[in-house]
């Protein structure tokens, strides 16, 4: 039995398009910070044995079954891995011809725009390549679990994360590449604002199937602004710039949400609460008269805030004078919270 573990991870620059549905070609590179903090994590465990009877998935407590052609995928590119190795070396058991039974928990809202099928599916490829003692590297790894959700590439790695778009059509060059490691910035720090933990009615690969299609903005995003934004980006990490960080990181997020409104029938992820937290780390940022915190929002209204360290109390300072914790969903710590809005001066 093998455990794959792995946390959500934070976009400052969205992956927002598909070239290829089938493989999970982006249409841009994109970027993302994968915490250490435990507050969003997958638990993933796989097991197989001759004795199973077939593939099987439970997922947080219920039994899902191997259902979808994205985990399909993930498995028989696994499989192939493992097949390889067992033909070049009889003595192996043949893992890849048994069963396998994948256990898995969030200890956070599934489906929620929290980035759970990055989470998801990062630690489930971590999990069955311990099993089958793969030797391939992380981001040959990363093409594998790009295929069950783009996102999940990034999640293979911590820290600060590219996933390169690619070119070839076959996706071989599609994958993800460590900017940085954590310990290069460590007193980076995000608080997570659960706005709501409903399941979102546009589930991401409808919705960027629906942009792709109709808006007209989008061109402009990936064609202009995303690859200029990539570059600068990774220089602002190395150089550990955290206003230029933070500025690209909220206009990214401005940019992914207006394609959203730009598609046609427009759709809407960010809530009236979303739009006060926006306003409220604009003024917090004047107030000190430069940008020490950064909001993004992915296909949900749920803020992620970046901070830096020295900065912890002004920021959740002030999140605390305005929001209220809720309990609700049990995961409330100090840098992930449910909120309730309170009396916010920016109506
Ligand atoms: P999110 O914003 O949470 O990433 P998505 O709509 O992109 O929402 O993906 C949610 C889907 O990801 C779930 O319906 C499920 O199929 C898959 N998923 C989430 N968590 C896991 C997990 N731990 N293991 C396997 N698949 C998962
Ligand atoms: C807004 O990776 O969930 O979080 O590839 O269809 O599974 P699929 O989509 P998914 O989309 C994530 C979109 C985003 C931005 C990002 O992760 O960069
Ligand atoms: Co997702």
């Amino acid at each position: 039995m093998s455990i794959g573990r792995t946390t959500a991870n934070f976009k400052t620059l969205k992956y927002w398009g598909k070239r290829d549905k089938t493989l999970n070609l982006p249409t841009n590179s994109s970027i993302s910070v994968t915490l250490a903090q435990e507050d969003l994590r997958t638990l993933t465990t796989a097991a197989t044995s001759s004795s199973f009877e077939k593939d099987n998935l439970w997922l947080n407590g219920k039994e899902e079954g191997i259902k979808g052609d994205r985990t399909i995928a993930c498995l028989k590119d696994l499989r192939l891995l493992r097949r390889e190795m067992e033909a070049a070396d009889a003595s192996l058991p043949k893992f890849s011809e048994w069963p396998i039974h994948i256990v898995s928990e969030n200890n956070f809202p599934t489906a929620a725009g929290l980035a759970s099928s990055a989470a998801g599916f990062a630690a489930l490829v971590v999990a069955i390549a311990k099993l089958y003692q793969l030797p391939q590297l992380m981001s040959e790894l990363s093409k594998i679990a790009r295929k069950g959700s783009g996102s999940a590439c990034r999640s293979l790695f911590g820290g600060f994360v590219a996933w390169e778009m690619g070119d070839l059509t076959n996706g071989e060059d599609s994958k993800a590449v460590e900017v940085a490691p954590l310990s290069h910035w460590p007193s980076m720090k995000a608080a997570i604002l659960v706005v709501s933990d409903d399941k979102k009615d546009t589930p991401s690969t409808t919705g960027m199937q629906s942009t792709v299609a109709t808006s007209d903005l989008f061109e402009h995003r990936i064609n202009t602004v995303v690859p200029k934004r990539f570059e600068e980006m990774k220089k602002a990490i190395l150089s550990r710039d955290f206003a230029a960080f933070g500025e690209m990181t909220m206009k990214d997020s401005n940019s992914f949400h207006a394609v959203c409104l730009d598609s046609y029938p427009p759709i809407f992820y960010l809530n009236d609460t979303s739009k006060k937290i926006i306003k409220l780390v604009h003024a917090l940022n004047e107030q000190e008269g430069k940008i020490i915190a950064a909001y993004t929002f992915d296909a949900g209204p749920n803020a992620v805030i970046y901070y830096d360290q020295e900065h912890e109390n002004k920021v959740l300072g002030l999140i605390h004078k305005y929001f209220h914790q809720v309990s609700g969903w049990e995961k409330v710590s100090d840098q992930v919270a449910q909120f309730e809005d309170l009396s916010i001066p920016f109506d």
